[in-house]
């Protein structure tokens, strides 16, 4: 009875295989795949069939992930033979002696061209969406992985088999309508160490440079995922970008407008999801800054400057004060090897290495050999590591200008750049750190043998008043933390005095300064605007307190600064511009995606947990807003100005009229109206933050065109009326991930609830936005100003003022 029905079974399924499209495992002699059917990889995650795009008459072969119901194809085969239109059905078979080919009518279309032949050829579809023609042993033929199209698989390259004369590249799409081959490739270059680059043509786009991954270590699945690797043998050189957990779905595609896009797939709305994309800040501009520039989005001036800005100068100043960097720059001092001079080297570091068309390369070398043979050639210009994967070892030789470089703060990458004799003996007299030792040298050098004796008490007596000096100024103790006290000179000489062109910003506690110290590092300075009369003691001790606080999503305390009257911070420098400028109006610099938003969002929301609970003292921040909020290069954010409110804000009784206390759009009612505040303060803060994260609108100064509602009056309606993602920023749509923007809303709404009791407290908070506990349904917050009702607990002369101020922090309130 039940082999009788598994045979009815049996032919049914036949039947249905024979009327419907097939789907087929292989393609054999015998066989052929005619339009309408497919041939699907064994674990049945890619697809191979007939479409046409975007509404083209086109037909086209192509290979798509079999769960994407838009069939965004990965590969094409006949790109640039699609048949005439009208005429019959195409269809897929092999031809003897081992030739995939595309037929319509009875002519050929398309064909592999496969080089080795063999009967009874198989083709067959990979789990990883390759493509692959088999000879009766099982032995690979032919394979789509080495004709890509316009995207990268895991497991495609780009570079060149020299075995079998193929360069791996892939080119864009005309249009979305036509895979013919576009203007734009990605494809690495060969002449000199291998890296990968987009062109239009033969102009370089952008370079990714070989030294890292593609901004792979953020927090997103999409960039912690993404690995870099370099392969030179004899047999190929290749750049290779793939995801490191081979299970996520991925690719990298060459759009037909020239991006790069680096795209995953998500299981939980089954789409293509756009990670990021390329070039996106006018540093990914290739060769923004000409020769020996260096390109850095976060400085406040210009985006360039010299590689180095004491030895190098810009070859025309005038221009380049005008922000036309295109004459680059020079030397100060020419370099002087061919008279028999001896150079050396400056180390520059933290650096996406410069072009490496040119170069050459010797990856068993050491560094002491790469530095040695790059020494005797005066054509030498820089040399480097390239890759910190193998050990040590490895060597790249720069004999033209070193061009298209920038800073990466976090994860660049050293170089050593030749320059005369005379610009390295400035470097070590002048580093206040080597200078006994170079002038003991220096001593040395002259000295006769006989006075060797006195030299030697000479040098121990600078070593002991060097260690005694050292004793006496720092550091200074707070439990297990050092904080380092810097002196006045050296922090008006890293500021250019405090020159207004280094003006970074300024909060409600003071102006802040871009500097960089003597030996490179580059700082922020917060120079206090305070006539109190605290002591020095008591100063120190409330930096101590604030250097304690130390968490990933706070900007961190290097040291400070005190003399007479002076009070400044000096802080860790992030060079990218806080959130505000990213998230609001014409001025973003790069438009976040949704990913990010959210990895903000969350950062946020930690580092103030941290402040309110974690931290070994309940820090209550009062003046939290996207101009607070600092960015590092990953885009991760980091809280700044906090722990001052407490130290130098609240505490003030006298002889200062100017008392900060919080700023317009962003403060709770109970602080505006009673001057009372609490960790919920924050908490308000935070959820009007979120608020604006999402829309990219800011509280103060939003105006509904219908109702005039502000940011949070909007934000209830949309969210009580279910159309929560009308709130969202445009620009998220493609980027966005419905389920965590409602839920960052309604978190944001719980937050701004008028009676602080009902806000929930960060760690509620943190658990929601990460999905967990309950999320209770906000009510109605504080500050709806309705058609109807404006909250009768404002006054509003508070509104008036605030409508002429945006965004500053605000000095002038009485005290209750
Ligand atoms: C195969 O060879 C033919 C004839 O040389 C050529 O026109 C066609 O473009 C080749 N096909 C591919 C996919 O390279
Ligand atoms: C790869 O990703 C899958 C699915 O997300 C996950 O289950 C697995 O643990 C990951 N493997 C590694 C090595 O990270
Ligand atoms: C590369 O460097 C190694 C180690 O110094 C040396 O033995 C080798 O000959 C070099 N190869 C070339 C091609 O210069
Ligand atoms: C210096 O390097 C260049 C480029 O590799 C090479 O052509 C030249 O022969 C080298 N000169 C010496 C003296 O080694």
């Amino acid at each position: 009875m039940e082999g009788a029905s598994i045979f009815l079974f049996s032919l049914l399924v036949i039947f249905i295989i024979k009327i419907s499209p097939a789907e087929l495992d292989i393609i054999s002699n015998s066989q052929f795949l005619k339009e309408g059917d497919t041939l699907v990889s064994e674990t049945r995650n890619f697809e191979l069939g007939f479409f046409r795009p975007d509404n083209s008459e086109n037909r086209y072969v192509g290979i798509w992930y079999k769960q994407d119901t838009a069939r965004t194809a990965l590969w094409v085969a006949n790109r640039n033979q699609p048949p005439p239109s009208t005429v019959s059905p195409l269809v897929l078979k092999i031809v003897d002696p081992g030739n995939l080919v595309i037929f319509n009518n009875m002519s050929m279309i398309w064909s592999s061209n496969t080089t080795t032949t063999s009967p009874n050829a198989t083709a067959k579809l990979l789990d990883t969406g390759n493509l692959v023609l088999m000879d009766q042993q099982e032995k690979m033929m032919w394979q789509s992985f080495d004709y890509p199209t316009d995207t990268i698989l895991h497991g495609m390259k780009i570079g060149i088999d020299y075995l079998r004369g193929i360069n791996w590249h892939i080119t864009s799409w005309r249009s979305s309508q036509d895979p013919s081959p576009g203007v734009f490739t990605w494809d690495a270059e060969t002449n000199g160490y291998p890296e990968s680059k987009l062109k239009q043509g033969s102009m370089v786009n952008y370079r990714s440079g070989p030294w890292r991954n593609l901004r792979g270590t953020g927090d997103s699945i999409f960039e912690k995922n993404l690995r870099y690797s370099v392969i030179i043998t004899e047999k190929e050189v290749s750049v290779n970008n793939y995801a490191e957990n081979s299970s996520h779905v991925a690719r990298l595609t060459v759009n037909s407008s020239g991006e790069l896009q680096y795209w995953a797939w998500a299981e939980d709305v089954n789409k293509w999801k756009l990670g990021f994309k390329y070039p996106t800040d006018i540093c990914e501009t290739y060769n923004i800054c000409s020769a020996y520039g260096i390109c850095n989005v976060g400085w406040t001036q210009q985006s360039c400057a010299c590689l180095d800005n004491q030895k190098f100068v810009p070859r025309n100043q005038k221009d380049w004060d005008t922000a036309n960097w295109s004459g680059g720059c020079v030397r100060r001092t020419p370099l002087d090897c061919k008279n028999g001079s001896s150079d050396g080297f400056i180390k520059k570091s933290n650096i996406l290495l410069p072009d490496t068309e040119g170069t050459w390369f010797n990856m068993s070398m050491t560094m002491e050999e790469c530095e040695a043979k790059c020494l005797k050639n005066c054509t030498c210009m820089a040399y480097a590591l390239p890759d910190a994967s193998l050990g040590g070892k490895g060597c790249v030789h720069w004999f033209n200008d070193l061009k298209d470089t920038r800073e990466y703060p976090s994860n660049g990458m050293d170089i050593f750049v030749r320059m005369a004799s005379s610009e390295l003996e400035k470097v070590a007299l002048s580093t206040s750190k080597e200078k006994d030792g170079a002038n003991i040298k220096l001593i040395l050098s002259v000295a006769v043998p006989g006075v060797l004796l006195l030299i030697g008490f000479i040098s121990i007596w600078l070593w002991y008043a060097r260690k005694k000096k050292k004793n006496n100024e720092q550091p200074m103790e707070g439990g297990n933390e050092e904080l380092q006290l810097f002196s006045f000179t050296a922090i008006a000489t890293a500021t250019a005095n405090f020159s207004t062109n280094n003006i970074l910003g300024e909060g409600g506690f003071g102006v802040v300064y871009k500097g960089v110290l003597e030996d490179g590092l580059e700082i922020a300075v917060k120079r206090l605007c305070t006539t109190s009369n605290q002591g020095v003691d008591e100063f120190k001790n409330e930096v101590i307190f604030i250097s304690r606080l130390q968490h990933r999503n706070l900007v961190k305390l290097l040291g400070c600064c005190l003399k007479g009257d002076e009070r400044l911070l000096i802080y860790e420098y992030l060079p990218n511009k806080s959130l505000d400028s990213f998230i609001f109006g014409d001025n973003q610099i790069v438009n976040l995606d949704w990913p990010m938003r959210f990895n903000i969002i969350k950062g946020i929301a930690r580092g103030l947990l941290y402040l309110h609970q974690d931290s070994r003292l309940r820090i209550i921040h009062r003046d939290l807003k996207a101009g607070n909020i600092l960015l590092d290069h990953d885009m991760n954010p980091k809280i700044s100005d906090f722990g001052l409110a407490r130290s130098f804000g609240g505490n003030e009784t006298q002889g200062n009229t100017q008392r900060v206390v919080g700023t317009y759009g962003y403060m709770p009612p109970e602080y505006v109206i009673h001057g009372t505040f609490s960790i919920k303060s924050d908490v308000f803060s935070f959820g009007v933050l979120v608020l604006e994260i999402v829309s990219g609108k800011k509280n103060r100064g939003f105006n509904h065109p219908k109702h005039g509602n502000n940011l949070t009056g909007h934000s209830w309606s949309v969210y009580n009326e279910g159309r929560t993602i009308e709130l969202m920023d445009p620009s998220l749509a493609e980027s966005c991930h419905p389920d965590e923007v409602i839920r960052s809303v309604a978190v944001g709404l719980l937050c701004v609830q008028k009676n602080a009791e009902d806000r929930p407290n960060m760690s509620s908070v943190v658990r929601m936005l990460d999905g967990e506990g309950a999320l209770p349904t906000p009510k109605q917050p504080a500050f709806f100003i309705g058609t109807d009702l404006l909250d009768a607990d404002f006054s509003s002369t508070d509104s008036n003022q605030a409508g002429s101020i945006n965004g500053l922090s605000i000095t002038h309130l009485d005290a209750r």
